[in-house]
């Protein structure tokens, strides 16, 4: 895979690292597994793609619960400290990928979460990197993630993806909305204080429909 273009910024990660390394899985993540699980859908037998997984403490948040795991970080630093932090049992059921996650070819997979890492896309990657997510999932599948709004600080400074309200509802268009909530609020980010606007979202790609005629005839309905 091609090395990332986050090179320059390998330190500031590393430090970004240190400071969420400690912290329990995010609520976005607890909510979509409560929500996938409440749906029915066992674990086990089950792919999740993390892009972005940072110091890895939700992908090994859905290793515990029995997913199988494909986990994306433009950096080495991301990925050696995420083997580190995976028990030997659970090893078999990730696979660490090192690289820009625009430059992906995603498996089919049953849950895309990306948590504060799309925002990071180029914008002019942007719209690809969506439908590629799109295409990964099955139907019934679940994306669960964040996206930078456009009143966030960084606006303009940074060549991030930030979103409108208009756009993201937009995005969230053929899908099935679970949860789109704004946030919008003085906060601090590991740099320091930041005024924050961002949107979690949790999403469902709607069962593929059969054509008509395809699929199991109902023996009531049979004219024959
Ligand atoms: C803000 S951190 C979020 C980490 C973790 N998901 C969390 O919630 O704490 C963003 C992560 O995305 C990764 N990242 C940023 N741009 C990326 C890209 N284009 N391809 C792959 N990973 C990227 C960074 O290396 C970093 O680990």
């Amino acid at each position: 895979m091609a090395k990332s273009s986050l090179g320059d910024s390998a330190l500031r990660w590393k430090r970004y690292y240190r400071w969420t390394s400690k912290r329990p899985p995010r609520d976005l993540l607890l909510q979509t597994l409560n929500h996938v699980e409440w749906e029915g859908t066992r674990a086990r037998g089950r792919l999740a793609i993390e892009l972005g997984f940072g110091a890895g403490t939700d992908t090994l948040e859905l290793l515990r619960r029995g997913w199988s795991v494909v986990a994306v970080d433009g950096q080495e630093s991301a990925a050696t400290i995420l083997a580190k932090r995976v028990p030997p049992r659970w090893r078999p059921r990730l696979t660490i990928l090192v690289g820009p996650m625009e430059e992906l070819q995603l498996p089919r997979a049953d849950l895309v979460y990306a948590s504060f890492s799309l925002p990071f896309c180029r914008p002019e990657r942007f719209p690809e990197l969506w439908s590629t997510i799109r295409s990964s999932l099955q139907g019934g599948g679940h994306f669960a993630g964040q996206l930078f709004g456009d009143q966030d600080e960084w606006h303009g400074e940074r060549p991030f993806s930030f979103h409108s309200r208009r756009e993201v509802v937009r995005l969230c268009r053929g899908w099935k909305v679970e949860m789109l909530r704004e946030t919008v609020e003085e906060g601090r980010s590991f740099e320091g204080p930041k005024h924050w606007h961002f949107f979690d979202l949790i999403l469902e790609q709607p069962p593929t429909r059969k054509a008509p005629g395809q699929g199991p005839r109902d023996p009531k309905s049979s004219k024959s």
